[in-house]
């Protein structure tokens, strides 16, 4: 039996967090959440990491003069709390260099897409608007471009004619939450 130490994560997000529960009631979870960071304060996954009894982090990025300052504040936390790996789920923020450089290879994010197609906001309306037959979920390394980073994982989600943003975002989003888990436990075991 592996008796290492479990690695430390912190999860960001900015919505619903239905990603942050998938992780936390996966069952066979092989490391510890010890911090939710969210740049939204009336987010809804604030509540949920309360009723896991899992320690916040919420800032309004509006109250600081610009984005090293309040990453250079949240950078200070993380270290505080020992965060070793940052996780992604629903963070609709580009990262700066201020945490890049610090958690270089150590920052993971999930896409609703097959990447390299439809980076950015709304990839799951773009998918649609493009008529694509197949769209997926990618799980990616964070890097300074905008869902450019390495890609770790990726499985396809059938798009149907019928289909609307909400019905294939729901497919989607199962499709993410038996992923996502799965694959943060084998990388955060490395
Ligand atoms: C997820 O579907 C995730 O893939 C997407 O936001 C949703 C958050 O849902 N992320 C992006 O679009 C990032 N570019 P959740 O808050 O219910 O986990």
């Amino acid at each position: 039996m592996n008796m290492e130490k479990r690695a430390n994560v912190a999860v960001f997000a900015s919505g619903t967090g239905s990603n942050f529960d998938a992780i936390m009631n996966s069952p066979d979870r092989n490391f510890d959440v010890v911090r939710l960071v969210s740049d939204k304060p009336k987010a809804h996954v604030i509540g949920k990491a309360a009723s896991f009894g899992i320690q916040t982090i919420v800032f309004d990025p509006s109250d600081y003069e610009d984005k090293s300052a309040y990453e250079q504040e949240l950078l200070e936390q993380l270290k505080r709390a020992r965060v070793e790996w940052i996780v992604l789920a629903g963070y609709m923020r580009v990262l700066g260099e201020t945490i890049l450089d610090e958690y270089k290879g150590k920052i993971i994010n999930i896409h609703p897409s097959l990447l390299p197609s439809f980076r950015g906001i709304d990839a799951v309306g773009q998918a649609l608007d493009a008529g694509v037959k197949v769209s997926g979920v990618t799980i990616h390394y964070v890097d300074e471009g905008i869902d450019t980073g390495e890609i770790i994982a990726q499985e396809a989600v059938t798009v149907f004619p019928h289909d609307t943003k909400e019905s294939l975002q729901r497919r989607i989003q199962q499709v993410e939450h038996n992923i996502y888990p799965r694959v943060l436990n084998k990388l955060t075991k490395e």
